[in-house]
């Protein structure tokens, strides 16, 4: 429960070292997990999320061996033996931390062992919605229960003996859709998951690249996904840079004056490259280089940004990069709004009223609604962070809310030439960067020296 003070910063100038995507991370895991044999992974996520996922799996029979680090790539190469086959009921409850994907996605994949599994996690797990997965994967015949009438963790679940389902969750989420896919590969017949809003594509790609029975129909922005019962077999792969985390670099670079910052091979399939579109929108000076089908270099240069709108598909789309879009918003010319944001209440934090208390507090007009954010920019600095104080912000002991508050403290050294002293802000619980990022204000430090 560490408090960390935060500066205003430097030009950023260099490469950003952004680590593995945890979306992938997470998938990569308990694919391999699922797979009779040995599966190398190289630069996964080395944030506690991750982590538990890595701790899951080896508690329900995987071995992990390190092999190698390749500590400037910025994660984990790892070795797991895995096999469904030697699936073992777990001694202990597996502690999901303060994994939502994590929790969500190991409930659909325990769900296919007739053995007893208790997902857990911290304080914030257990205040979020855990009836969107529960009821779909009680439909394909596990037993689930938890608090609160089965709708919160701690999760007790009996699976196996599962039958598909063709199911359509009531909110657009990834981890409903995988925790059912998951569970659905193990299932009689065929499962089927209709999305009115398409949501990011992870596990369906992990299941293209392995060659496993499954079909997508893209239809506007609904999607329809069909799979049946498969056994994976094991590969080698590696974790693209994580687009979430790269949009704290490339925000941070579009609003300190005369920043130049690469990021390299960023995911930017479906569902990932929102955060971009809205940047681009704002006016952000990016190049975009393409390098493989799903993945690009980044090259982003300082820009003065105006504000936008951001709705619909475009929000679902940038969903985990809200607060730090807000930050973009804070420092742009002109109102930005964020519409159809209810499911930011249901993160690790409610993320909509944080950001409101984060940046009233720096001094920006931020208002929220039921499903809405709106920010006035004033095209510069925050007002409070010209006033040469020290501004206490809290976390809400959210990863994401701790480093969009920390850009924004950054980014006040625009007027270093023009205001005597400058505000520092002081972040309760910062600790909370490390279940994403261990590493984070290091990365930033780094393209401040170069
Ligand atoms: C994730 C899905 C998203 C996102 C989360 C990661 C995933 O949540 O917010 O950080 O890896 O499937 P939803 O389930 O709301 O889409």
């Amino acid at each position: 429960m560490t408090n960390k003070i935060i500066a205003a910063g430097k030009p950023l100038q260099g490469k950003a070292l952004i680590p593995g995507d945890k979306s992938v991370s997470h998938r990569m895991l308990i694919f391999a997990f699922l797979a009779e044999g040995k599966s190398e992974i190289r630069g996964l996520s080395r944030g506690d999320d991750v982590r538990r996922t890595a701790a899951a799996i080896q508690n329900l029979g995987a071995t992990i061996e390190p092999l190698s680090d390749d500590g400037a790539a910025g994660g984990d190469d790892v070795l797991i033996t895995g096999g469904i086959s030697g699936a073992k009921e777990p001694v202990y409850p597996l502690d999901m931390g303060n994994s939502g994907t994590g929790l969500r996605l190991m409930a659909g994949v325990v769900s296919r062992f007739d053995f007893l599994s208790i997902l857990i996690g911290d304080e914030s797990i257990h205040r979020r919605p855990m009836a969107r997965i529960v009821e779909p994967l009680s439909q394909m015949g596990a037993s689930l229960d938890g608090r609160a009438g089965g709708t919160l963790a701690p999760l007790v679940i009996r699976g196996g003996n599962l039958t598909g389902i063709d199911y359509a969750p009531k909110m657009p989420s990834a981890q409903v859709k995988s925790s059912i896919l998951l569970a659905g590969m193990g299932a009689k017949g065929v499962t089927v998951v209709r999305e009115h809003t398409a949501t990011r594509r992870h596990t369906e790609e992990m299941c293209q690249i392995l060659g496993l029975p499954i079909e997508t129909e893209v239809a506007g922005h609904s999607l329809k996904v069909s799979l049946r019962a498969c056994n994976v077999p094991p590969f080698k792969l590696n974790v693209p840079k994580d687009p979430s985390q790269a949009a704290f670099a490339a925000v941070a670079s579009s609003i300190v004056k005369g920043s130049e910052v690469e990021i390299e091979n960023v995911y930017l399939g479906p569902g990932r490259d929102g955060f971009l579109k809205v940047l681009l929108e704002m006016g952000a000076d990016i190049t975009v280089a393409k390098r493989g089908e799903n993945t690009a270099d980044l090259l982003v240069k300082s820009a003065k940004l105006r504000g936008t709108v951001v709705s619909g598909q475009l929000l679902a789309d940038s969903i985990d990069e809200v607060p730090i879009l807000a930050v973009a918003a804070a420092y742009a010319s002109g109102q930005t709004k964020f519409l159809d944001a209810s499911e930011l209440r249901a993160k690790e934090s409610d993320r909509l009223a944080a950001v409101e208390e984060g940046l009233s507090r720096l001094g920006v007009n931020v208002k929220t609604e039921a499903d809405t954010l709106v920010i006035e920019g004033n095209g510069g600095v925050p007002a409070n962070l010209l006033k040469g104080e020290r501004i206490p912000c809290r976390s809400f002991h959210d990863h994401r809310i701790a480093m969009a508050l920390s850009v924004a403290a950054i980014a006040a050294c625009n007027e270093a030439d023009s205001v005597k002293a400058l505000s520092e802000i002081e972040i309760d619980d910062f600790d909370a960067v490390d279940t994403s990022w261990p590493g984070f204000l290091e990365a930033f430090t780094a393209l401040e020296k170069n």
